[in-house]
């Protein structure tokens, strides 16, 4: 077993680690070595608890059959989910994390180890810390639940408004304030339990009314929301357990999650209070059109793969736009070997990535990042907008809300104010899909109508690929 000293200085570099990981997966250049000192910290840290003083020799055998259930089906999860499923799997994750929180939160109160020789006023913090674990732990385990629901499609992508649900949420959160005085001034364990139960069955109640209160186009935000809520989870759970590492760790999910909550927001042109208010979004979207406004109307213009592939040879500036459809498809390899002709045929190519392309935050970088497309000419979205009018040809890969005019013509659309890639601006776009389907968030797309724009109909690697042989030949 450790001494204390050493399992203090090993959080410690534990701590270092996580730090020099975050930082390492800000940019796609660094994030192996950030998911590698992550993976150290996580391991060292994992044997600083378990080897620390604070385990008996006793638990061991329990924490170590834990270990192996719990590292088997993260092993076998792991393996097995597709890259387009990482969401819901992320989302899943975080409701383990809130239920974690719960269990701690009920466990340190009912065990009288846990405030023995606590002076009133620690005793009243130890509490504190208890009641808002709980009530955090709870919001996230439900609201993550139902976020898994909506992303996997088990729950529709439609908002459940009820009314007057603002008050509701004041109601409830005027209740959890008073069952929280009722808590502390609770003379007995089980009068303290009751106050504690009610308060977790009206935390859950929120956490899954907040979700369901918000459409399918505003899910990213949720999903990074609650990431951020159970990172604070994590940080409770270290107050109440006394451990400065869940602390620290906690505290830094929990506000890289907020970051990342607003920097999504940013992106999608959303007000974070009135995202988290619910009410936006439409459903998840299959066949044309939902919303009741105007329906873009007029020609389709199809394209066939050899046409494709002579407008490609003869341009000097093509933009490829990729987006869910690609990953869908997985046709970021045959992306990656058209892109190699074209540039070893002189023409200037390089990939336009909205920030919310895809399914989840960095999909499209990571897809690109595997089929080793380099680095530096992948741009963001702010960087190749201005480009468009000098770009000859612009090849939208699989996406669609994200590549959507209407979000800045039309006022009326749930879409409106999105920044979007300004593909329209080129002088050809084409647009790879299968079909005149909507995108994630429903919305019609005028883009498919522009003159200047064509459709390549087909599974974006099937057409791909048609598209390289014939620019090979
Ligand atoms: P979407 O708007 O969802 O459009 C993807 C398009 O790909 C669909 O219209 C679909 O049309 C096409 N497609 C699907 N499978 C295909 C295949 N095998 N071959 C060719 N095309 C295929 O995707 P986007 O433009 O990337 O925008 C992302 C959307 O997802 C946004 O609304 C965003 O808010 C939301 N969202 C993003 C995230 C994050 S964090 N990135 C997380 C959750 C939700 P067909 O069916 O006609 O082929």
């Amino acid at each position: 077993m450790m001494s204390a000293s050493f399992s203090t200085v090993s959080y410690i570099g534990a701590i270092i680690l996580f730090i020099l990981s975050l930082g390492g997966l800000s940019n796609p250049e660094s994030s192996r070595r950030g998911n590698f000192y992550g993976i150290i910290g996580m391991t060292l840290a994992v044997l600083a608890t378990v080897f620390g003083p604070r385990v008996s020799t006793a638990g061991l055998p329990w924490i170590m059959a834990a270990m192996v259930v719990g590292g088997s089906i993260g092993l076998i999860a792991a393996r097995k989910v597709k890259m387009t499923q990482m969401p819901e799997l992320v989302a899943l994750m975080h409701s383990l994390v809130g239920m974690a929180a719960c269990l701690v939160g009920f466990a340190n109160y009912i065990d009288p180890v846990a405030s023995a020789g606590l002076s009133s006023a620690e005793k009243t913090i130890h509490e504190i810390e208890v009641y808002i674990g709980i009530l955090i732990g709870a919001i996230t385990f439900s609201g993550s639940v139902i976020a898994f629901g909506k992303l996997s499609a088990m729950i529709g992508g439609k908002p459940m408004l009820l009314p007057g649900r603002h008050w509701m949420n004041l109601v409830g959160l005027l209740v959890v304030i008073y069952f929280g005085g009722v808590f502390l001034h609770a003379e007995s364990v089980s009068a303290g339990m009751m106050a504690l139960a009610v308060m977790t069955v009206i935390a859950l109640l929120f956490g899954i009314h907040m979700v369901m209160a918000i459409g399918g186009a505003d899910m990213p935000v949720v999903v990074s929301m609650l990431n951020s809520y159970s990172g604070w989870a994590a940080a409770a759970t270290g107050f109440m357990l006394n451990n400065d590492l869940l602390i620290v760790i906690g505290a830094l999910v929990g506000s890289s999650g907020a970051i990342l909550s607003y920097i999504m927001c940013r992106a999608m042109n959303r007000n974070f209070i009135r995202v988290i208010a619910g009410g936006f979004g439409t459903g998840g979207g299959k066949k044309s059109s939902a919303s009741g406004d105007v329906q873009p109307a007029g020609e389709v213009v199809p394209i066939s793969a050899v046409e494709t592939a002579e407008l490609l040879r003869e341009a000097k500036n093509v933009v490829i736009v990729p987006g869910y459809g690609m990953a869908v498809a997985q046709a970021q390899h045959t992306v990656y070997e058209i892109t190699r002709h074209l540039r070893e045929h002189g023409v200037n190519v390089r990939f336009g990535i909205h920030p919310v392309a895809g399914r989840m935050p960095g999909h499209m970088n990571v897809l690109l990042a595997e089929a080793k497309v380099p680095y530096d000419i992948v741009m963001e979205m702010e960087e190749i907008n201005e480009d468009f009018p000098d770009t000859d040809v612009t090849l939208v890969i699989g996406a669609n809300d994200i590549v959507n005019p209407a979000a800045q013509e039309n006022p009326d659309s749930p879409i409106a104010g999105m920044p979007v890639l300004e593909v329209w601006k080129s002088k050809t776009s084409i647009m790879m899909k299968r079909s005149m389907a909507t995108g994630y968030a429903g919305v019609d797309n005028p883009l498919f109508y522009k003159e200047n724009n064509r459709m390549l109909f087909g599974d974006a690697k099937k057409m791909l690929e048609e598209v390289f042989v014939a620019l090979k030949s």
